[in-house]
């Protein structure tokens, strides 16, 4: 066959295509000094999966001023073995104040920290390496979360009213009863309504208890508890299929 320039043409454009399109990009790297720290991370975890779009499990680095990270890195299937991840995170910057297991946005916000360590320059060395181990195995699965982060959450305590024995409006929030209280469960409150509508947040009598205006009527107005982060979390949540 003759040699013909269009075939390396063709070639090169085909290449560049794929490389183009590598899906999310993981690390993103900031470096604010020639010093940086490195962790390595390391845990049996469950869950990753259950997340709806837009939020990723991560190991991600903090200054004090923003609930932006600096750095991170996203936990993926690739990261984790038999239930078993490690990651290594380098290039954080010299200013970052915690390292952080836990929940992003795609802005890279923090949605929840399941468990932090503080770097503290004075006893740290740029050169050494920090471990980060989990202790225990976690479930961060987004049911989880929300159990941990509101129901459960110190700023929220909805389970303060809403405990194993005194559930208000019969409602249960405790662990191991709030899957079972919400999905599919008539409301109590509202005449033909669901609590939790898989698939349907703006269905749903939890999502209208905790919106703005308090839509909803009930005596007790739950809607300044939650901030927005974790309204739309419960509504992502819902509209992802509401999984356990
Ligand atoms: C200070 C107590 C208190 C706290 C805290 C509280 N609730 Fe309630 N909740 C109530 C009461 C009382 C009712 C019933 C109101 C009525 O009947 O008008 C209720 C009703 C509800 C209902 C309606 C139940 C149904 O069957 O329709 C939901 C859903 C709910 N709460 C969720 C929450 C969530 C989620 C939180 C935390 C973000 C929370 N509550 C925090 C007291 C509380």
């Amino acid at each position: 066959m003759k040699y013909n320039p269009y075939y390396l043409f063709t070639l090169l454009a085909l290449f560049s295509l794929q490389s183009c399109d590598e899906g999310d990009i993981l690390d993103e790297v900031y470096i604010s000094d020639t010093e940086y720290y490195t962790v390595k991370f390391a845990g049996h975890i469950t869950g990753c999966d259950s997340w709806s779009d837009g939020y990723d499990v991560v190991l991600a680095a903090y200054n004090e001023e923003s609930d932006y990270s600096v750095i991170q890195k996203q936990i993926t299937n690739v990261s984790i073995k038999d239930g078993y991840v490690t990651l290594v995170l380098p290039n954080i910057p010299t200013d970052a104040k915690t390292i952080e297991f836990g929940i992003a946005n795609r802005l890279r916000r923090r949605i929840a920290t399941f468990e932090s360590i503080a770097i503290d320059p004075a006893e740290m060395s740029t050169s050494d390496t920090i471990y980060f181990e989990l202790q225990t195995p976690m479930n961060v699965g987004q049911f989880s979360t929300i159990q941990r982060e509101v129901f459960d959450g110190a700023n929220y305590n909805c389970s303060m009213c809403h405990g194993s024995n005194n559930g208000r409006a019969n409602l249960d929030l405790s662990k191991e009863n709030s899957y079972l209280n919400l999905v599919n469960v008539a409301s109590s409150r509202i005449e033909g309504g669901i609590r939790v509508l898989p698939g349907n947040a703006i269905g749903s009598v939890l999502h209208d208890v905790l919106a703005d205006g308090n839509p909803t009527g009930l005596r007790y107005d739950h809607s300044n508890i939650l901030n927005d982060i974790h309204k739309r979390l419960i509504d992502d949540w819902i509209d992802h299929g509401a999984a356990e």
